[in-house]
């Protein structure tokens, strides 16, 4: 069982994936972050992240210890990330990853909920759900300042929407695995909706999705 989530920048995938993982006891891949090492190494070593052969290269060595580094959260690395998003050969480098994971999760997990940009489109177009999560840019600077806030770290609204607008740019009109959400997928819009009501949400239409399949065959 694999579901794929997709969508922008705190429009809620987070934590909806993690939730999910738990409720059906599969394994979680937040993928965002694979893509956020790569960029940390590259800016570590002095690098420049739109330099594909260095960016590419930093993504060959980028390995499951890197994912716990709470550097990974910074701003400056997150726009970095989604510059090295755009080259293909980092894309590239990290596909056997993520498909590795999915097909056969680290803990022995029946499955796996994989979040993203092109999980559904690209990484796992077989999944056996796929939903694309979203929000207004406004919303999403909210949430965004307000965590930031709570983790004690200062936000100015128009700063962080004007970054989240410019990451949403890059992300969508990149010609390599742009953000878009997959034929198959169910959209939700998560701008009036809490945590709790986009789990519902999801949860419906996953067990929609599951009832639908045909039993597994004996043997
Ligand atoms: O989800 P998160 O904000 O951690 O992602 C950081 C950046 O990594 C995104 O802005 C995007 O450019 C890139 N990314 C991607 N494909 C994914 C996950 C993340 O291109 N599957």
């Amino acid at each position: 069982m694999i579901i794929a989530i997709d969508g922008p920048a705190a429009s809620g995938k987070g934590t909806l994936a993690r939730r999910l993982a738990r409720h059906f006891g599969l394994a979680h891949l937040d993928t965002g972050g694979l893509y956020r090492a790569v960029a940390l190494r590259v800016l570590a070593g002095g690098g420049n992240p739109a330099d594909a052969a260095v960016a590419a290269a930093a993504a060959g060595a980028v390995a499951a210890g890197d994912l716990a580094d709470p550097r990974l959260r910074l701003e400056p690395v997150a726009q970095a990330a989604s510059v090295v998003a755009a080259i293909p050969a980092v894309r590239q480098a990290l596909l056997a990853f993520q498909r590795g994971f999915a097909r056969k999760p680290p803990g022995g997990e029946p499955g796996a909920v994989l979040d993203g940009r092109d999980i559904g489109t690209v990484i796992c177009p077989a999944a056996t759900a796929k939903l694309f999560i979203t929000a207004t840019p406004e919303a999403r600077a909210e949430r965004r300042a307000r965590e930031l806030r709570e983790a004690g770290e200062p936000a100015i609204y128009e700063a962080v929407l004007q970054d989240m607008k410019d990451r949403d740019a890059r992300d969508s009109q990149r010609r390599a695995a742009p953000l878009v959400p997959a034929d198959d997928a169910f959209v939700l819009d998560t701008t009036t909706l809490d945590a709790d009501a986009a789990f519902a949400a999801a949860l419906a239409f996953i067990e929609r999705k599951l009832a639908a399949q045909p039993p597994a065959s004996p043997g």
